[in-house]
């Protein structure tokens, strides 16, 4: 059997995303309840960092140890990969001796290249393209709060950035419509807008884009990498900024959901992760619970141990 790999929503059938959503909660239900589950006794998952994380590490780190494995964090700066190793080359010797890669980097066909010399399976920690798992996560935290999110319409203000072309790919996987509130020049790239074909309408007012909808999500203005348009970044979207005024005029059950880390009193108001309306604390709880359903997915638990 090939080896399977997470660097996109479309790596999972629909039907294997909604398995994945279930089985988080039902670990996030074992762990409340204080029941051990071990199912990755003896499983070791590399991680491999070349942006920052503090949710991305510890959720993967903390959660293959509560399954009974052991996580490994390899920084470029450390490992042979910061100087020159050729990616392939990394791939066919660090998948020998590991279970699992996560990947946190730049350009998705750094991820690519490794998944296509990996023999163990490679998830995707973050690319300037996509972030699959953080999806995984918003996708339980509606979930339990508001039930299916089929058919539910998501407003996505701000940046068409690396979360937001992953709101494209989910709005096909969990059957939603997505509008997108962006500043001209700033929209999600064209080919996951294509997949996403009629689920998705694309705005400038984001007042229009909020209107009916049962989630509302945003992010950083300037995403990693991008540090040099700060400053122009910062003036563009002053009219995006989501506040209370905004989420009123959503439906009138909408949550608010942010991967975080969050800019307070830029793409959000000071004091709106306070407002009853968002969730955004159990979405980063959420992390831990998806990736858990997520590893014992993808590590194959009949490999010796
Ligand atoms: N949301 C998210 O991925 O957070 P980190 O950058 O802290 O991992
Ligand atoms: N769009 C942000 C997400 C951080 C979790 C970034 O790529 O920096």
């Amino acid at each position: 059997m090939s080896t399977r790999h997470f660097l996109s929503l479309m790596d999972c059938s629909p039907d294997e995303l909604a398995g994945l959503i279930t089985r988080a909660i039902e670990l996030k239900a074992l762990r409340r309840d204080g029941v051990p589950h071990d199912s990755l006794r003896n499983r070791v998952l590399g991680m491999i960092f070349e942006k920052a994380s503090t949710r991305t590490r510890l959720s993967f780190e903390a959660g293959m140890i509560q399954l009974g494995g052991q996580a490994i964090f390899l920084s470029p700066r450390d490992t042979q990969l910061g100087r020159g190793e050729p990616v392939g080359d990394s791939a066919i010797v660090i998948s020998r001796m590991l279970d699992a890669v996560m990947i946190r980097t730049f350009a998705h066909s750094m991820i690519e290249e490794f998944a296509a010399n990996s023999q163990v399976p490679v998830i995707n920690g973050l690319s300037d393209d996509l972030h699959p798992c953080q999806l995984l996560a918003d996708m339980q935290t509606f979930t339990e709060h508001r039930g299916p999110i089929r058919g539910k319409t998501v407003a996505w203000i701000g940046d068409g950035n690396n979360m937001c072309n992953s709101y494209l790919l989910a709005s096909v996987q969990f059957d939603f419509q997505l509008n997108i509130a962006c500043p001209e020049g700033y929209e999600p790239q064209a080919r996951f807008l294509a997949q996403a074909g009629d689920r998705v309408k694309l705005f400038r007012d984001p007042r229009e884009a909020v209107k009916g909808a049962h989630l509302v999500s945003t992010d950083v203005w300037t995403s990693m990498g991008q540090e040099e348009e700060t400053a122009r970044r910062l003036k563009l979207f002053q009219p995006y900024q989501v506040n209370q005024a905004l989420l009123d005029m959503a439906a009138e059950d909408v949550i608010f959901l942010h991967c975080l880390p969050a800019h307070r009193g830029e793409e959000i108001s000071l004091d709106l992760l306070e407002d009853p309306r968002s969730k955004a604390w159990d979405q980063a709880e959420n992390r831990l619970h998806a990736q858990k359903a997520l590893l014992e997915f993808l590590i194959p638990s009949a490999r010796a141990s």
